[in-house]
């Protein structure tokens, strides 16, 4: 419902840095099909869509306070952006915390409370693996995946991506 426009706002925000919008976009495609491949209910299902949007929402304003855009400096700024949207757009402040907190996580993956969470990790580690798949490490990507993938869609986009 408020996807499209959550989705406008967040390429307003990117403008200046337009690799965040393709990789938040693919991120978000990951995401979906996770969350169809798992038979998510839709309120959830919504949910997941929207932490996938915002998720690196803090970049901008990381690289303008600290002039760095590394994960522990977008956690720290992305929850007051997104809780901006999301506040504009009418979001319930239940769902607005629960986003929130992920953003401001979702480079931790100890902090990993949740399902929501979990497919988020897991939605952005497939475009982060994409990178090492460069290197063409097969073992350490093995491992990567076992390591962190939880659901069974996730790692089977995983080992379809990656390994075969
Ligand atoms: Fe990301």
């Amino acid at each position: 419902m408020y996807k499209e426009h959550i989705i406008q706002q967040m390429k307003e925000v990117f403008k200046e840095l337009p690799f965040g919008i393709e990789h938040t976009l693919k991120v978000l495609k990951n995401a979906e099909d996770i969350v169809e491949g798992e038979h998510i209910g839709d309120s959830e299902r919504a949910l997941i869509s929207l932490i996938a949007i915002l998720h690196d929402i803090g970049a901008v304003e990381a690289k303008r306070k600290y002039g760095s855009i590394e994960g522990v400096y977008q956690e720290k700024e992305g929850p007051l952006v997104a809780k901006a949207i999301l506040e504009k757009e009418g979001l319930n402040p239940k769902d607005i915390e629960r986003i929130c907190y992920v953003i401001g996580h979702h480079h931790t993956p100890s902090m990993i409370d949740g399902l929501d969470f979990q497919i988020q990790w897991e939605s952005d580690l497939l475009e982060n693996l994409t990178v090492m798949d460069k290197q063409k490490d097969y073992q350490k990507i093995k491992k990567c995946i076992d390591e962190n993938f939880k659901t069974t869609t996730g790692k089977e986009i995983a080992y379809k991506r990656f390994l075969e």
